[in-house]
């Protein structure tokens, strides 16, 4: 199965809000502080998009028209969950959008600078495999935002966070099924890919949004939305998914990286 991505470009919309009154909807329930604070994080990080797209079209992805014809739609649809996001922030008295934005930015110093550094030289070294890096990481990272919101509206199923968290997650699912089967397909017919998605994840994958974001920020949300018991279904789930992908096996990725959270906060 190949997704036609100009089926995909050309359904995308801005996830609808405008119904959902965000600027009242939590007045008479707001929500409990901690989903705030994971909310802040998924604000952040959706709204932190464009500058992963900047540092992706430094790499041999950018030869590939149709995974830019994706890149520029998948940038565009996060950009309006951050933007939502935001709605709900801003409804809870807090700052969000472009002035929380703009103190993320700054706050990254040279980080930021080193940024596409890094991707070009990983993908110098990896030649044409830097795709099936991209695209395996890029699902899993879908995958485990997914499952944040998924999981973030059953710990506080505020009816109306629920219907936006549910509308979001829909979109997800079709930067899903892209990544995903554009992975399959590349980790299948390439000993070499599987060999270096598999070095590649293991040596670097974090959780999306890690390096933006202070270390404690990512530890808490790690430790809110995949500990416990309701976290540990979660955190199998996404192990299986990536599993079931070529060269994949029996990695337990994502187990391992909630473990080395908890000992972050520790
Ligand atoms: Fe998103
Ligand atoms: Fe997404």
């Amino acid at each position: 199965m190949t997704i036609d991505v100009e089926a995909f470009a050309a359904s995308a919309r801005p996830v609808r809000f405008d119904d959902l009154d965000l600027a009242n909807a939590f007045r008479d329930r707001p929500l409990m502080p901690e989903t705030l604070r994971c909310l802040r994080y998924m604000h952040d990080i959706e709204s932190h998009t464009v500058c992963y797209l900047r540092d992706l079209l430094l790499t041999e992805s950018h030869r590939d028209p149709r995974i830019t014809t994706f890149l520029t739609t998948w940038a565009w649809e996060e950009q309006w969950h951050g933007v939502a996001l935001g709605k709900v922030l801003e409804a809870h008295g807090e700052v969000a959008g472009n002035e929380r934005v703009s103190a993320t930015r700054r706050a990254l110093g040279v980080k930021d600078r080193l940024a596409p550094l890094l991707n070009t030289l990983g993908s110098v070294l990896a030649r044409r495999d830097f795709v099936a890096v991209h695209m395996t990481w890029g699902a899993l990272n879908e995958w485990s935002t997914q499952a944040g919101y998924a999981r973030l509206a059953e710990l506080d199923d505020h009816p109306v966070l629920v219907e936006l968290l549910e509308r979001i997650q829909r979109q997800e699912a079709r930067h899903i099924a892209f990544y995903a089967t554009e992975a399959r397909e590349r980790l299948a017919e390439s000993p070499r890919a599987r060999r270096l998605v598999r070095l590649a994840l293991t040596r670097l994958w974090a959780p999306v949004g890690s390096g933006v974001v202070p270390k404690e920020e990512t530890a808490f949300l790690v430790q809110h939305l995949l500990g416990g018991e309701g976290g540990d279904a979660w955190v199998k789930k996404l192990d299986q998914r990536l599993e079931r992908l070529p060269g994949m096996e029996g990695m337990k990725l994502v187990q391992g990286e909630v473990q080395r959270w908890y000992a972050v906060a520790a």
